[in-house]
């Protein structure tokens, strides 16, 4: 049988994608008139170019209900698995990844169009599973889908255990646990990757030692390089005591603001990011991550509030393509296996990074040229 490789697995010490193009906006709550349109016809041109300048990945946000705001912020949004499944088509070698509710999907039918996908783009599908936070938008779905938080990673080990098992074998089982009773389930056929590449995007310490013990990439937010350098230490030697056979990589997003100028690039933050932020949306946010996420620390809310508006609080990479090159050594260094990239406009500003900072990146050692 043929081994089908994701790029994914390629030998680059770090790891490029685009996050959030299905969303209206990406990741960036603001009113400029230049901000992002998801439209079908922008997420194709973009992850074809993206495709061609050899990143690895396209990563979508999943979202059911939007911020208010002027902007309606993430009221528009292309469902991830229909948007996934179009773009392996429409691809030839990045892999594509769904980000999926875990209580929202039944891991049956999940699987099966997991591998469905991975038969239309040839091996380059991935799974980014999200155990979910926002009460509200489990509410507006029919509500009892949202657990307790611990319930909430019980459920999640049920259900990928279920996954992997229809991903491993053509004969029908029967499953019966707190969560899941199936009678002589199967998923034929099973994906042409022996292994689809497993995204958790999580923050607390039981999200965290969920990733331990079932997935490839914990996709982590990053407040403080200090603060990261400390956790994935702590998680490397959580990893080691449970004796983990292939390391955990981890990845965290980032929004770009490159320009030939450090002045041109930080004035356009400021223009983007402060005086036309939808600090309306912002606060929503806001007010729903403080009552229902741990992933920031509720003293840092104030400062985090005034700079999620540039990139949902991602990290910063901000200015000359030196100086996004040097951040991206500083993730790198502080243990980051890559970084999901965002841009205001990414049809409009991604040539440039393509053009000026991967060649720069390769330079240093992190990458290789990998376009098609
Ligand atoms: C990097 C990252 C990306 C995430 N992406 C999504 C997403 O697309 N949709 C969503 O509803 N939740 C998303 N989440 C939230 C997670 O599902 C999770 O509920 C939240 O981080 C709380 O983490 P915890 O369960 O470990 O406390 C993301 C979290 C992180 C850290």
């Amino acid at each position: 049988m043929t081994e089908f490789s994701n790029r994914l697995d390629n030998k680059n010490k770090f790891k490029l994608g685009l996050f959030a193009i299905n969303c209206a906006s990406g990741l960036a709550v603001t009113k400029v008139n230049e901000r992002w349109r998801n439209s079908w016809e922008n997420n194709l041109k973009i992850a074809q170019l993206a495709d061609e300048a050899g990143l690895e990945y396209l990563l979508p946000l999943g979202r059911w209900m939007g911020y208010d705001g002027e902007t309606h912020f993430h009221s528009n949004v292309l469902e991830s698995i229909s948007w996934a499944s179009a773009l392996l088509a429409a691809t030839r070698r990045i892999g594509v990844i769904s980000t999926i509710h875990t209580s929202l999907h039944n891991p049956v039918i999940l699987a099966k169009q997991l591998a469905t996908m991975d038969h239309i783009g040839g091996g380059r599908v991935g799974l980014n599973m999200v155990c979910g936070w926002n009460r509200q938008e489990y509410e507006a779905l029919g509500g009892e889908l949202f657990f307790s938080h611990q319930d909430r990673y019980h459920h999640a080990q049920e259900w990928l255990d279920i996954i992997r098992k229809l991903w491993q074998t053509e004969t029908p089982f029967d499953w019966n646990s707190k969560f899941f009773k199936f009678k002589k389930v199967y998923s034929v056929p099973l994906p042409l990757q022996k292994n689809i590449p497993i995204f958790n995007g999580a923050g607390s310490t039981l999200g965290k030692d969920f990733a331990i013990r079932n997935v490839d990439y914990l996709f982590m937010l990053t407040l403080d390089l200090n603060q990261l350098r400390q956790d994935i230490i702590s998680i490397k030697k959580q990893e080691k005591l449970q004796k983990r056979k292939k390391p955990l990589n981890f990845i965290s997003y980032s929004y770009v603001v490159c320009r030939p100028t450090y002045k041109e690039a930080e004035e356009y933050l400021h223009y983007y990011s402060q005086e036309n932020a939808d600090w309306e949306a912002v606060d929503h946010i806001i007010k729903l991550l403080a009552n229902n996420s741990k992933v920031v620390p509720i003293e840092e809310f104030n400062l985090y509030r005034s700079k999620f508006p540039a990139g949902h609080g991602g990290y910063p990479l901000v200015g000359t393509p030196d100086d996004i090159v040097n951040g991206i050594e500083q993730l790198y260094n502080a243990g980051l296996s890559g970084t999901a990239l965002t841009f205001v406009n990414y049809l409009d500003e991604f040539p440039y990074f393509k053009d000026e900072v991967l060649p720069r990146i390769e330079k240093c050692g992190l990458r290789e040229h990998l376009a098609l």
